[in-house]
């Protein structure tokens, strides 16, 4: 692991668990209703949401880190989709989760909100506007699955290819995103900027 990689992970958690849990709240959220979980499943499921989200996000920042060195942005934004990553699948298995992200602005079209993640998309987005901690949280979907949202900060590494045209993002390398996604909408944002959620399908221990 190089010394880039190591500071990812530091900033990684950061960005994941720098929040204090919040008890879920019930504004809006009657997508994913279902019974309410009970204070111990809410630890559990959060616990193991943060830790797929977690190691999803390492594997990801290696990988992209190793390729942006090998070849640039244009090598890594081939090497971005999330889907490609074996990681995932593995970890999905393992854990019988299903892992996305999305976004209001998203970049690929298959990571567009489902109807529930864009209601908590909103929340989140609104937390944010209002400066208030946005924290993971769990909700109940049905009998057997237990939905899992953590919200997704902008740092300084994802400027290069989510930042402000000619300014953080560079046009040439914009250039390339747009050829590879040509209905992107997912560029300017600033550092600290909500950029999406972690949206992952846990399947519930009966
Ligand atoms: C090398 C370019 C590049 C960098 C750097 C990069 N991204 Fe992306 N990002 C992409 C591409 C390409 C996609 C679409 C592929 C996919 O589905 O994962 C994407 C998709 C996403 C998505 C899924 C929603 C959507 O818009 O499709 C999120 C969330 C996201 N990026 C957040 C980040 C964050 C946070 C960082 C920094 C830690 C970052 N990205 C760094 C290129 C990049």
């Amino acid at each position: 692991m190089n010394r880039n990689t190591v500071l990812l992970l530091a900033l990684s958690s950061l960005f994941i668990f720098s929040c204090q849990d919040q008890p879920a709240s019930d504004s809006g959220q009657s997508a994913d209703r279902e019974a309410a979980l009970s204070p111990e499943d809410s630890s559990l499921y959060l616990a193991r949401g943060k830790e797929l989200a977690l190691s999803t996000f390492s594997a990801m920042s290696s990988e992209l880190l190793a390729a942006m060195q090998r070849g640039g942005v244009e090598e890594a934004a081939r090497y971005c989709n999330l889907a490609a990553y074996p990681l995932v699948d593995s970890l999905s298995k393992v854990h019988e989760a299903d892992i996305r992200r999305t976004s209001l602005k998203v970049r690929n079209p298959k990571n567009k909100p489902t109807e529930a993640e864009q209601q908590q998309l909103l929340a989140f987005q609104q937390l944010f506007e209002a400066g208030s901690p946005m924290a993971p949280v769990v909700r109940p979907v049905d009998a057997n699955t237990v939905a899992f949202y953590a919200p997704i900060q902008i740092q300084p590494l994802c400027l290069q290819c989510h930042g402000k045209m000619g300014e953080t993002l560079k046009e040439a390398d914009y250039a390339v995103i747009k050829e590879l996604y040509p209905e992107d909408a997912a560029i300017g944002y600033s550092e600290g900027d909500l950029r999406g959620i972690w949206s992952i399908r846990l399947r519930k221990k009966l």
